[in-house]
Protein backbone atom coordinates (compact mmCIF):
# COMPACT_ATOMS: atom_id res chain seq x y z
CA UNK A 1 0.00 0.00 0.00
CA UNK A 2 1.29 3.62 -0.84
CA UNK A 3 0.13 6.69 -0.64
CA UNK A 4 1.41 10.30 -1.58
CA UNK A 5 0.25 13.78 -0.39
CA UNK A 6 -2.25 14.19 -3.12
CA UNK A 7 -3.57 10.55 -2.86
CA UNK A 8 -4.61 10.36 0.82
CA UNK A 9 -4.44 7.33 2.86
CA UNK A 10 -7.68 5.40 2.97
CA UNK A 11 -9.52 5.68 6.66
CA UNK A 12 -12.79 5.58 8.37
CA UNK A 13 -13.12 8.53 10.45
CA UNK A 14 -14.50 10.62 7.70
CA UNK A 15 -16.94 8.63 6.96
CA UNK A 16 -20.40 9.04 8.77
CA UNK A 17 -20.39 9.01 12.64
CA UNK A 18 -22.32 6.50 14.19
CA UNK A 19 -25.28 6.89 15.74
CA UNK A 20 -23.83 6.19 19.29
CA UNK A 21 -21.12 8.35 18.86
CA UNK A 22 -23.58 11.31 17.92
CA UNK A 23 -25.61 10.59 21.13
CA UNK A 24 -22.32 10.89 23.17
CA UNK A 25 -21.38 14.40 21.76
CA UNK A 26 -24.88 15.47 22.06
CA UNK A 27 -25.08 14.48 25.47
CA UNK A 28 -21.64 16.28 26.55
CA UNK A 29 -22.12 19.43 24.32
CA UNK A 30 -25.82 19.35 26.48
CA UNK A 31 -23.60 18.67 29.65
CA UNK A 32 -21.42 21.45 28.66
CA UNK A 33 -23.70 24.24 27.91
CA UNK A 34 -25.30 23.21 31.59
CA UNK A 35 -22.21 23.83 33.13
CA UNK A 36 -21.75 27.25 30.90
CA UNK A 37 -25.27 28.12 32.21
CA UNK A 38 -24.71 27.29 35.83
CA UNK A 39 -21.60 29.97 36.32
CA UNK A 40 -23.66 33.14 35.82
CA UNK A 41 -26.74 31.24 37.59
CA UNK A 42 -24.34 30.67 40.70
CA UNK A 43 -23.45 33.81 40.85
CA UNK A 44 -26.72 35.44 40.65
CA UNK A 45 -28.50 32.67 42.40
CA UNK A 46 -25.66 30.97 44.71
CA UNK A 47 -24.93 33.92 46.57
CA UNK A 48 -21.37 32.58 45.32
CA UNK A 49 -18.36 35.50 44.01
CA UNK A 50 -19.59 38.00 45.58
CA UNK A 51 -19.54 41.27 43.37
CA UNK A 52 -17.42 43.35 46.14
CA UNK A 53 -16.06 46.88 45.33
CA UNK A 54 -12.74 46.89 44.66
CA UNK A 55 -10.38 49.65 44.22
CA UNK A 56 -6.65 50.43 44.61
CA UNK A 57 -5.35 51.21 48.33
CA UNK A 58 -1.80 52.03 49.27
CA UNK A 59 -1.05 49.43 52.07
CA UNK A 60 0.55 52.54 54.46
CA UNK A 61 -3.36 54.28 53.84
CA UNK A 62 -4.98 51.20 54.42
CA UNK A 63 -2.96 50.65 57.69
CA UNK A 64 -3.92 54.28 58.87
CA UNK A 65 -7.39 53.86 58.32
CA UNK A 66 -7.74 50.43 59.97
CA UNK A 67 -6.34 52.58 63.15
CA UNK A 68 -8.57 54.79 62.69
CA UNK A 69 -11.03 52.40 62.60
CA UNK A 70 -9.82 50.64 65.67
CA UNK A 71 -9.53 54.13 67.83
CA UNK A 72 -13.12 54.98 67.28
CA UNK A 73 -14.84 51.78 68.15
CA UNK A 74 -12.79 49.84 69.81
CA UNK A 75 -14.26 47.83 73.00
CA UNK A 76 -11.77 45.79 74.75
CA UNK A 77 -8.02 44.03 74.36
CA UNK A 78 -7.77 40.42 73.50
CA UNK A 79 -4.36 38.49 73.37
CA UNK A 80 -2.67 41.98 72.04
CA UNK A 81 -5.25 42.35 69.65
CA UNK A 82 -7.90 45.34 69.71
CA UNK A 83 -11.80 44.23 70.03
CA UNK A 84 -13.51 46.46 67.77
CA UNK A 85 -17.53 46.32 67.98
CA UNK A 86 -18.70 48.92 64.84
CA UNK A 87 -22.45 50.04 65.01
CA UNK A 88 -23.99 48.36 62.13
CA UNK A 89 -24.36 49.38 58.59
CA UNK A 90 -20.61 50.63 59.28
CA UNK A 91 -17.89 50.43 57.04
CA UNK A 92 -15.45 47.38 58.55
CA UNK A 93 -11.43 47.53 58.48
CA UNK A 94 -9.44 43.96 58.39
CA UNK A 95 -6.08 44.40 58.38
CA UNK A 96 -3.90 41.20 57.13
CA UNK A 97 -0.27 40.88 58.08
CA UNK A 98 2.64 38.81 58.68
CA UNK A 99 0.63 36.86 61.06
CA UNK A 100 -1.96 38.50 62.07
CA UNK A 101 -5.40 39.62 61.63
CA UNK A 102 -6.47 42.87 63.29
CA UNK A 103 -8.56 43.94 64.79
CA UNK A 104 -10.96 41.40 66.78
CA UNK A 105 -14.22 42.07 65.63
CA UNK A 106 -17.50 41.80 67.06
CA UNK A 107 -20.58 41.78 64.80
CA UNK A 108 -24.34 41.48 65.26
CA UNK A 109 -26.66 39.40 63.46
CA UNK A 110 -29.04 40.78 61.01
CA UNK A 111 -26.89 43.66 60.29
CA UNK A 112 -25.41 44.65 57.37
CA UNK A 113 -22.03 45.95 57.48
CA UNK A 114 -19.11 46.42 54.70
CA UNK A 115 -15.86 44.21 55.26
CA UNK A 116 -12.70 45.58 53.76
CA UNK A 117 -9.85 43.26 53.45
CA UNK A 118 -6.56 44.33 52.58
CA UNK A 119 -2.65 43.46 53.35
CA UNK A 120 -0.22 45.16 53.92
CA UNK A 121 2.40 43.39 53.35
CA UNK A 122 2.04 40.35 51.33
CA UNK A 123 -1.02 37.76 49.91
CA UNK A 124 -2.68 36.39 52.45
CA UNK A 125 -5.48 34.56 52.40
CA UNK A 126 -9.53 35.35 53.94
CA UNK A 127 -10.85 31.93 54.80
CA UNK A 128 -13.83 32.29 57.60
CA UNK A 129 -13.94 28.99 59.44
CA UNK A 130 -15.91 26.85 59.97
CA UNK A 131 -17.58 28.33 56.84
CA UNK A 132 -16.77 27.86 53.18
CA UNK A 133 -15.63 31.32 52.71
CA UNK A 134 -12.82 32.38 50.60
CA UNK A 135 -11.11 35.48 49.87
CA UNK A 136 -7.98 36.53 48.56
CA UNK A 137 -6.56 39.53 50.06
CA UNK A 138 -3.77 41.29 48.16
CA UNK A 139 -1.56 44.73 49.06
CA UNK A 140 -2.29 47.38 47.13
CA UNK A 141 -6.26 46.40 46.58
CA UNK A 142 -9.13 46.81 49.47
CA UNK A 143 -11.85 44.61 48.91
CA UNK A 144 -15.45 45.99 50.07
CA UNK A 145 -18.07 42.72 50.75
CA UNK A 146 -21.21 43.30 52.42
CA UNK A 147 -21.63 41.01 55.01
CA UNK A 148 -25.13 40.08 57.12
CA UNK A 149 -23.91 37.75 60.09
CA UNK A 150 -26.84 35.28 60.64
CA UNK A 151 -26.06 33.24 62.90
CA UNK A 152 -24.07 34.26 66.55
CA UNK A 153 -21.34 32.67 67.44
CA UNK A 154 -17.46 32.80 67.31
CA UNK A 155 -15.54 32.13 64.32
CA UNK A 156 -12.25 32.31 63.15
CA UNK A 157 -10.36 33.68 59.93
CA UNK A 158 -7.75 31.34 58.76
CA UNK A 159 -4.87 32.58 56.57
CA UNK A 160 -5.16 30.33 53.19
CA UNK A 161 -2.22 31.60 51.40
CA UNK A 162 1.13 30.69 52.73
CA UNK A 163 2.92 33.86 53.59
CA UNK A 164 5.77 32.64 55.68
CA UNK A 165 7.09 30.91 58.62
CA UNK A 166 4.07 32.30 60.78
CA UNK A 167 1.07 31.67 58.13
CA UNK A 168 -0.06 28.66 59.92
CA UNK A 169 -0.28 30.89 63.36
CA UNK A 170 -2.03 33.48 61.39
CA UNK A 171 -5.49 32.89 62.83
CA UNK A 172 -8.32 35.89 63.23
CA UNK A 173 -11.45 36.04 64.78
CA UNK A 174 -14.62 36.90 64.53
CA UNK A 175 -17.14 37.22 67.36
CA UNK A 176 -21.19 37.60 66.03
CA UNK A 177 -23.37 38.55 68.82
CA UNK A 178 -27.87 38.57 68.75
CA UNK A 179 -27.80 41.79 67.31
CA UNK A 180 -31.86 41.98 68.17
CA UNK A 181 -31.98 43.47 71.64
CA UNK A 182 -28.82 46.27 71.52
CA UNK A 183 -29.82 47.22 68.10
CA UNK A 184 -33.19 47.85 69.24
CA UNK A 185 -32.09 49.53 72.45
CA UNK A 186 -30.01 51.96 70.24
CA UNK A 187 -33.35 52.59 67.68
CA UNK A 188 -31.54 50.34 65.23
CA UNK A 189 -30.40 50.80 62.09
CA UNK A 190 -32.22 51.32 58.88
CA UNK A 191 -30.64 48.10 57.73
CA UNK A 192 -32.20 46.29 60.81
CA UNK A 193 -35.58 47.88 60.44
CA UNK A 194 -35.69 46.94 57.20
CA UNK A 195 -34.79 43.38 57.95
CA UNK A 196 -37.32 43.61 60.99
CA UNK A 197 -39.98 44.85 58.71
CA UNK A 198 -39.61 42.37 55.62
CA UNK A 199 -39.54 39.40 58.30
CA UNK A 200 -42.69 40.86 59.65
CA UNK A 201 -44.73 41.59 56.55
CA UNK A 202 -45.58 38.34 55.47
CA UNK A 203 -46.36 36.76 58.60
CA UNK A 204 -48.81 39.53 60.19
CA UNK A 205 -52.30 39.64 58.67
CA UNK A 206 -52.68 42.94 57.44
CA UNK A 207 -54.62 45.40 59.72
CA UNK A 208 -58.09 44.48 59.34
CA UNK A 209 -59.57 47.43 57.01
CA UNK A 210 -63.15 48.51 57.60
CA UNK A 211 -65.42 45.49 56.49
CA UNK A 212 -67.75 45.77 54.04
CA UNK A 213 -70.61 43.55 56.15
CA UNK A 214 -70.38 46.53 58.68
CA UNK A 215 -68.24 45.18 60.63
CA UNK A 216 -68.33 44.32 64.40
CA UNK A 217 -64.97 45.38 65.02
CU1 LIG B 1 -1.15 35.02 56.04
CU2 LIG B 1 -0.72 32.78 55.45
Amino acid sequence: MHHTGIEGPKGVWWKPAHKSEKVWVAIAFVWCMVLFAMMPFWHLRGGQNPTGIRHRVEPEAFRQRTEEFIEAYRVGEEENLPVVEPPPGSHVYLMGRMWAWTPILRLQTNATYTLHLSSVDVNHGFNLYPFNVNFQVVPGYDYGLEVTPTEAGDYRIVCNEFCGVGHHLMVGKVVVVDGGASAEAEGGSDVNRAVEAASVVPSTPSPSPPTPSGGDR
